[in-house]
């Protein structure tokens, strides 16, 4: 059996850099229950925090300079002095590392050089926010570290959020919003989070789908995901241009009773969807929350089902895989289905009956069979834990 991630990141830790670390942090990747594309429009997301976590085993330098090491890549040690760390230096996967001291340093803070191992549960490159949890996992040992305090409260948490997202932005070049950092910082154990981007508020919704005798289906598709491509640059273009063309600062701003008004003064067709997704999406999280609250599920299944449509339709974000995961968990009894994060591949979630989870995985792998796409990979997920300290001392 392969060894926990945390044992995995001691023993990186000491074959890369000799010694034990100062301490390790984790932070986990998570999954969206609905609010897909409204980030980055000032609107709402429901995430949860997944228990598949990335461990940083961490011990600080005297000097300023930074050495990374994974687990989970060949090769030695990735090492650059922090004053150059800059957009694509590092490249690959220390820039989430990397980013972070960037990041926290840009904010004023006292940074210091470090050795850092990483290693992780998260499957990466499934849309799961693999790159979110290794720069919390990152951050929250900063912030020990160096002293400064912000895993305390939840507006430090927020805070730590949002120089992560800055990594990820102005360092990996990914151009996202802050659903998933703020997921991993914030997430809690039986609980949604539901955030609200427009103000970076955040409010813990109980979750417990055993105790409903549900459970959430996570079917990772296999298909190729990434963000570093143009298709969510675009997206996120054609909401700003819509935004500024309907004279508000972001979509959030148009609400849902004056969507047809809106759309009739967008130009084109493109930008016409785009806009419908997006009010109709952040409309379905309040929706869905007022339904998991009154324990409404078929309703909240209604909901999921409503937003895979128009993520398909309107945002024209999901792909073959994804929908025929979507179909075939509905065919088989879910009470709703949808790809959840970014789109273009990544995975599909299915709202079931606990004892019935069995069979929507098995049907899914049948339909995939049959297609003859890559056979997908799926597990329960619950909600769990954000960012956090493990371990002080090696
Ligand atoms: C990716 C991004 C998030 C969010 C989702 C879509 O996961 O990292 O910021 O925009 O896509 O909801």
């Amino acid at each position: 059996m392969p060894s926990a991630p945390l044992d995995r990141a001691t023993t990186q830790f000491s074959v890369a850099f000799g010694g034990t670390p100062d301490g390790i942090w984790s932070a986990p990747g998570r999954v969206n229950l609905i609010g897909e594309h409204t980030d980055y429009n000032g609107g709402l997301a429901l995430p949860i925090a997944l228990p598949q976590r990335t461990f940083a085993a961490v011990r600080i330098r005297p000097d300023k300079v930074l050495r990374m090491s994974s687990d989970g890549m060949p090769g030695g040690p990735v090492t650059i002095p922090l004053a150059d760390v800059r957009a694509g230096s590092p490249g690959g996967w220390a820039a989430y590392v990397a980013g972070v001291f960037w990041a926290l340093s840009e904010a004023g803070y006292a940074v210091p050089g470090a050795d850092v191992a990483v290693a992780s549960s998260v499957p990466v490159g499934a849309g799961l926010s693999s790159s979110a949890a290794l720069e919390c996992a990152v951050g929250a040992a900063l912030s020990d570290l160096a002293g400064l305090d912000l895993l305390g409260t939840s507006g430090g948490r927020t805070e730590l959020a949002s120089l992560c997202q800055r990594a990820e932005n102005d360092i990996a070049g990914a151009p996202t919003g802050g659903m998933d950092q703020l997921a991993s910082m914030l997430g809690r154990r039986g609980h949604a989070l539901l955030l609200d981007c427009r103000d970076a508020t955040t409010d813990a919704v109980p979750f417990d789908l055993a105790a409903h005798g549900l459970a959430l289906l996570v079917i990772d598709t296999r298909a190729p995901h990434a963000l570093v491509d143009g298709q969510y640059a675009a997206r996120r273009h054609t909401c700003q241009a819509a935004a500024m063309t309907l004279g508000v600062p972001s979509l959030r701003e148009v609400r849902l009773e004056d969507l047809a008004g809106a759309l009739g003064r967008l130009p084109d067709e493109v930008a016409r969807r785009r806009v419908r997704h997006v009010v109709t999406e952040i409309g379905r999280v309040g929706s869905f929350v007022d339904a998991v609250r009154a324990g409404d599920w078929a309703a909240a299944g209604r909901l999921m089902v409503a937003s895979h449509e128009s993520l398909r339709d309107d945002y024209e974000v999901s792909c073959p895989e994804l929908d025929l995961a979507v179909d075939t968990a509905l065919g088989a009894g879910a009470l709703g289905a949808r790809m959840t994060g970014g789109g273009f591949g990544g995975c599909a979630i299915a709202l079931v009956s606990a004892d019935h989870a069995v069979q929507v995985e098995a049907d899914v792998a049948g339909a995939f069979a049959s297609a003859g796409f890559r056979a997908p990979e799926a597990f329960v997920a619950t909600a769990s834990q954000g960012a956090g300290r493990d371990r002080f001392g090696g």
